[in-house]
């Protein structure tokens, strides 16, 4: 096969298909043999129903967006990349002609083009070809798998640099996934002092306070989707020395963490949302929106620079992702990738491009 491609056909039907090799559309684009693919929950998501949130399958599409790989061609226009270089590939192309892009809100670009968001085919193949502007050039000490980890980090980014994280911050994480981790991890990069991580899975917190060194606190909500807000707020108080938070993130989606980590802010505290749930919830703590004057604020994936900061955190050793790395494939094997995302007992899983996995 000259463009082996992990193509979804159907609910938990994935095959290896030979597509043809794209050619540069555009003289700023380059061309990236694919080396590594993390995967994560919208694959999996795909994979078990065909659909992810409003995004619904209609034809067989090629999986994976977490990618990095090397440039082995070049557009005649392009300036600051050459074949050989090794990348991180940011997934997402917006319309250069929205008011979005003009207005440095790209990631919300209605146009946008989203590998492996229908109707769109995604990175897990040989090649996959991107504008040299959305390819971010990998320090000589950064792994082709930390590559592919930049696009969650660069979601963690997205987010602590909206929440204005910095020295002094009390900050507290809802979930221990990868993105919580990833979170949890940036804003310890971003100067907070005290990370509270809540999560209902024990080995997932003891993850982040004693593998990751990366949160000052953990706490175990029970497996409860009824959590009790008063229950978060004294856990909350106790670790932060009879304070309230001055951040919190939900990185779950689930309503009843939502409400809770609203609930246990300081008085202009900053909300942000980055866990996708259900589009609409009851409960919803307005009063306290209202009384604390908080800042609530969503997040979505990625925009200006926020590829270029998670380059800087992992290359200047900020960030350490590789502990995150937990298992490895084949791409022939990815759907062992999807299953073991499945069973609950991986947090980043990759795999390799069709060469194998011989470039780290
Ligand atoms: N905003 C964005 O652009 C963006 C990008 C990627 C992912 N996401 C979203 O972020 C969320 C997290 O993604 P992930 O890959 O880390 O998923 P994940 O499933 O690995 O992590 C979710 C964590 O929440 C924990 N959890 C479940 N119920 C809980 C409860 N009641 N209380 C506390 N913790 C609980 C789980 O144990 C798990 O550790 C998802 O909703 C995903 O869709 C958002
Ligand atoms: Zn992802």
């Amino acid at each position: 096969m000259i463009n082996p491609s992990v193509v979804l056909t159907g609910i938990r039907q994935v095959k290896i298909e030979d597509r043809p090799v794209p050619s540069i559309p555009d003289p700023h684009f380059v061309k990236i043999a694919v080396k590594k693919t993390g995967c994560c929950h919208s694959d999996v998501l795909y994979f078990e129903q065909f659909q992810c949130g409003s995004f619904v399958v209609k034809k067989p599409m090629v999986l994976g967006h977490e990618s990095s790989g090397i440039v082995v061609e070049v557009g005649d226009a392009v300036k600051n990349l050459k074949v050989g270089d090794r990348v991180a590939c940011e997934p997402g192309v917006p319309s250069r002609y929205s008011q979005e892009y003009k207005r440095g809100i790209y990631n919300l670009c209605p146009e946008m083009i989203f590998a492996a968001t229908p109707p769109i085919d995604g990175t897990l193949c040989r090649y996959y070809c991107l504008p040299e502007d959305f390819c971010v050039k990998l320090a000589d000490n950064v792994s082709l798998e930390e590559g592919a980890v930049f696009e969650p980090l660069s979601v963690a980014v997205h987010s602590c640099k909206l929440a204005d994280i910095k020295f002094g911050d009390r900050v507290v994480v809802m979930g221990a996934g990868t993105i919580g981790l990833l979170v949890a991890m940036v804003a310890k990069a971003f100067g907070a002092t005290e990370i509270l991580i809540i999560d209902i899975i024990d080995q997932k917190l003891k993850f982040a306070k004693e593998t990751l060194k990366v949160v000052t606190h953990t706490y175990n909500s029970k497996n409860d989707r009824n959590l009790k807000p008063e229950e978060i707020l004294e856990a909350q108080l106790k670790a932060f020395d009879n304070k309230r938070a001055t951040v919190a993130l939900d990185c779950t989606g689930i309503p009843p963490c939502i409400s809770a980590a609203i609930q246990l802010l300081e008085g202009r505290g900053r909300y942000i949302q980055v866990g996708m749930g259900p589009s609409h919830i009851n409960n919803f703590p307005i009063g306290a929106v209202n009384e604390k004057e908080l800042m609530i604020r969503g997040s979505f994936r990625y925009g200006p620079d926020d590829y270029a900061t998670s380059a800087l955190l992992i290359a200047e050793g900020k960030v350490d992702v590789k502990p995150l790395i937990t298992h490895r494939y084949k791409f022939e094997d990815v759907v062992k990738a999807y299953e073991a995302l499945e069973s609950g007992e991986a947090i980043k899983v990759m795999v390799d491009g069709p060469e194998g996995p011989d470039d780290n």
